[in-house]
């Protein structure tokens, strides 16, 4: 199968190698990627409007390809999916009608309620809305502030804060780039992240993950795309996944399908496990990134036939998905500056930086035969063991041999975990 991957970070790093895998994969390619994927696809950083329906369908029609991987949200927000399907390409991603699940907070909170899902409460400021309203939009939430940005903002958008002149100014910076701002109730509990493949109202759980959004060790500093992830979870609760299946992903595919709108692609529910039960905290339409990373590495059944099942409406009879055993963990080395101004073009050194089953590329260029860094998460170290010990362990390794001036990473990833720190509270 001709395949094409749209995106160029460490999520598509990691599918490229899962479909590589695959021997139903005769052909791959990538827009616009980077050079470190160079040895797993074909890469095309001429088609690098992701967003724009015309570029990406004439890549496609130019390579004939046969199944197209959307990695990202935006193109997904931007129709990307309707226009190539239109075309007959069948496509892994939601149209832009389901994508608003990501897209819009206020479409998701609305399919929730419909679906009679757990969330949040929230209330929505909108650009030109009085300092009167901003204020007691505030005075109905607090001590922990949970202020969202309702564009799209790749889960970067939102500032969780105990800090009420914080919260406040990033209630007034969203208002003044033009986007509604979402003020959330705080969920408490451990997070968990759960990607599922869905075709409509047929929905099939990967393994539970966990992301770590903060920049810095102990859960410090501000929120980032996400630090590191480690999975399965040794502390989720028996058939915890399957009641989240239940209780969410199963429900909202439904909801999805009775407005007229069925989802296709990766549901990806960010969701907390607090007293009073599991909520979700958010959707993506996309594969997550760095859990994806960590996911893909413990799977063994073949990821483009999963794949190409979802989009063609025949995930019901995809056999059961296989799991190694044991745990994955993936820990990302960010840049100097990086949430806020991370700082491009320090040489990257050191052993593993073309093996992709140790190292994944985020956000690096090749010059002259050096890696570089190019945006803010640089790469993901990739560690699998037995245990979470031995998954950590191996991640650390990969990053004791790279040198980066100025690169930085969490050293606590999965660790909570591992010392049995996380539990579910008990319900009321
Ligand atoms: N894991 C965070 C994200 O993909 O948005």
């Amino acid at each position: 199968m001709r395949i094409l991957v749209i995106g160029s970070g460490g999520r598509e790093h990691a599918l490229l190698k899962g479909l590589k895998a695959d021997p139903s994969t005769t052909e791959l390619h990538v827009a616009p990627g980077s050079p470190a994927f160079a040895s797993l696809a074909q890469v095309h950083p001429e088609y690098s409007r992701v967003e724009d329906p015309a570029q990406m369908l004439e890549l496609a029609q130019k390579i004939d390809a046969e199944l197209v991987v959307v990695g990202p949200e935006v193109p997904l927000v931007a129709g990307v999916t309707d226009v190539l399907r239109a075309h007959g390409i069948a496509v892994f991603g939601p149209t832009k009608a389901a994508a608003q699940l990501e897209g819009s907070k206020a479409f998701a909170k609305d399919v929730m309620a419909a679906a009679g899902v757990r969330t949040a409460r929230a209330e929505q400021l909108v650009p030109g809305c009085s300092e009167a309203d901003i204020e007691e939009c505030l005075d109905n939430f607090g001590p922990h502030y949970v202020v969202k940005d309702d564009g799209l903002a790749g889960g970067k958008g939102v500032v969780v804060t105990r800090d009420r002149i914080a919260a406040r100014a990033h209630v007034d910076e969203v208002l003044i780039a033009g986007n509604p701002v979402l003020l959330e109730s705080f969920l408490d509990g451990p997070e968990v992240s759960l990607f599922c493949l869905v075709d409509g109202e047929t929905v099939v759980p990967l393994l539970p993950a966990q992301d770590h959004k903060r920049a810095y060790d102990n859960d410090e500093g501000p929120n980032t795309g996400g630090m590191g992830a480690y999975t399965p979870l040794p502390w989720l609760p028996e058939g915890g996944v399957q009641r989240i299946v239940d209780e969410v992903c199963t429900p909202v595919a439904a909801e999805m399908v009775k407005r007229g709108q069925p989802y296709t692609g990766l549901l990806y529910a960010g969701l907390a496990w607090g007293k009073e039960g599991i909520a979700v905290v958010e959707f993506n339409c996309r594969f997550g990134d760095p859990e994806t990373q960590a996911l893909l590495s413990l799977l063994k059944s073949p990821l483009t036939q999963a794949l190409y099942a979802t989009s063609t409406g025949a995930l019901a009879q995809l056999p059961p998905l296989r799991w190694e055993q044991g745990y994955a963990v993936t820990v990302v080395l960010a840049a100097a500056g990086y949430p806020q101004s991370p700082r491009k073009g320090d040489a990257i050194t050191g052993e593993g930086l073309d093996d992709p089953e140790r190292i994944l590329h985020a956000g690096t260029t090749i010059a002259d035969g050096q890696v570089l860094s190019a945006g803010g998460r640089v790469l993901n170290a990739l560690g699998k063991g037995a245990t979470l010990e031995e998954a950590r362990a191996a991640a650390y390794k990969v990053l004791d041999g790279i040198t980066m001036e100025g690169g930085f990473y969490r050293h606590d990833i999965g660790l909570a975990a591992q010392e049995g720190r996380i539990s579910v509270p008990e319900a009321r």
